[in-house]
């Protein structure tokens, strides 16, 4: 049975920055109420109406995958590990983004599904892309083209599909027998450790845990074979998912993390209800902290225009009047509008100055980077805000 715990308000879909905020686009702004619910019986946690996947992945679709040095590095790594690991003949991808992480291996041997044309675009050149949504019409089609697929890799992307009947059938469709499906996604192990509830939007359709995926694939002849924990975006898990009458053994790794999850109860629903009060604390401390910086006319901006920060603005309504405008090192985010909320967002050049007294890190996620790319910023007296893992200032 599915149970609502937390109730994020109305919201606008966390990748849709305007390009003007006249009248018109204002009232074409499409939003929608974001309440997470968890299932009692599988433990999944997921986005109780999810949106209709062909307005949010448009041939607009802002998010670039390479703009990150931390996730060039990490998606590097990552083909590295996995090719000396499984040793695959023919590598697909299902959201392939910029082809941050195909790249890494020989251009014969890869396909890359991206239903994002604007991305699709960027790899079509360099290998073989499918420019569309990964579902069973897409499976049977490269099935019969190309030979069957040692590694299904899939990145921030299985999450974002609200079928998983379809993803995971159409996945066994195309596995090899010795196949591997690796899949990473935000873990909710760490969203509920670190409070990053703005792991929560509309794209985020599921927030899995090794204790949901294992129940999950069952149902598709599949098995959960692996679980490894990594640090993208605040704390990920990259599960090793095989067809079930393989005989690859299943890791202690895997049985320790399961074990970890159960001790942080997520499979009990009290936990969640928990959390939401977390949650809502949060927001209070938040807008709280904020007040009295804008009341000693203090200059606060956001830095990175992440889809996250979507949720917390549009939860905690924070805009313009709190925060000048969002800097961004994405150039089609640049000159922009955030969804909802409506604020502007400039390049870091022209906006990441001397007048800035407070940056409140919607990129979280790379703190270690930004701090370091920021020494000056801090050295000369500029402050960070953030609120993972709880709201606080950072000097
Ligand atoms: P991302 O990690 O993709 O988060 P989300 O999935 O929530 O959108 O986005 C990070 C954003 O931050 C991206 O738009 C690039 C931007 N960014 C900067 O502006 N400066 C930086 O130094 C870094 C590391 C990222």
């Amino acid at each position: 049975m599915k149970k609502n715990f937390l109730n994020l308000g109305k919201q606008p879909i966390a990748n849709s920055f305007l390009s003007s905020i006249s009248k018109k686009s204002l009232k074409n702004e499409y939003f929608y109420r974001l309440i997470m619910c968890f299932d009692t019986e599988n433990f999944l946690v997921s986005v109780k109406n999810p949106v209709n996947p062909k307005i949010q992945y448009t041939d607009k679709y802002a998010h670039r995958a390479s703009e990150s040095l931390t996730m060039l590095k990490a998606f590097k790594s990552a083909a590295k590990k996995l090719q000396k690991r499984f040793k695959p003949r023919k590598v697909m991808e299902i959201g392939s983004n910029d082809g941050v992480f195909l790249k890494n291996f020989p251009k014969k041997k890869v396909i890359a599904v991206e239903p994002c044309k604007n991305l699709a675009n960027l790899t079509k050149k360099k290998f073989k892309t499918y420019p569309s949504f990964w579902n069973k019409k897409l499976s049977n089609k490269i099935s019969k083209k190309h030979s069957k697929v040692d590694l299904i890799f899939s990145s921030n992307t299985i999450s974002h599909i609200p079928n998983l009947k379809e993803t995971f059938e159409s996945i066994n469709n195309i596995l090899s027998d010795r196949g591997v499906l690796v899949i990473e996604d935000p873990s909710l192990s760490s969203v509920l450790k670190i409070n990053s509830y703005d792991q929560f939007y509309d794209e985020h359709v599921y927030v899995f845990s090794a204790l949901s995926i294992s129940n999950i694939v069952k149902n598709y002849q599949l098995k959960l074979f692996d679980v490894e924990k990594i640090s993208n975006h605040g704390g990920s898990l990259r599960y090793f998912i095989t067809k079930k009458k393989n005989s690859f053994k299943i890791t202690s790794r895997l049985n320790k993390i399961i074990n970890e999850e159960k001790r942080q109860g997520l499979n009990n629903f009290a936990t969640f209800k928990k959390f939401a009060k977390k949650v809502e604390k949060s927001k209070q401390k938040l807008v709280a902290l904020l007040t009295t910086l804008k009341k000693k006319n203090k200059k606060i901006i956001s830095y990175g225009a992440t889809y996250k920060s979507t949720t917390v603005f549009n939860y905690c309504k924070i805009d313009n009047k709190f925060f000048h405008y969002v800097t961004d090192t994405t150039k089609n985010k640049q000159g922009k509008f955030t969804p909802g909320m409506h604020i502007p967002i400039l390049s870091p050049e022209k906006g990441f100055n001397e007048s800035v007294d407070y940056a409140y890190l919607g990129a979280w996620n790379f703190k270690k980077e930004i701090m370091n790319k920021e020494k000056d910023y801090l050295k000369r007296g500029g402050r960070f805000i953030t609120h993972v893992p709880r709201v606080k200032i950072i000097k």
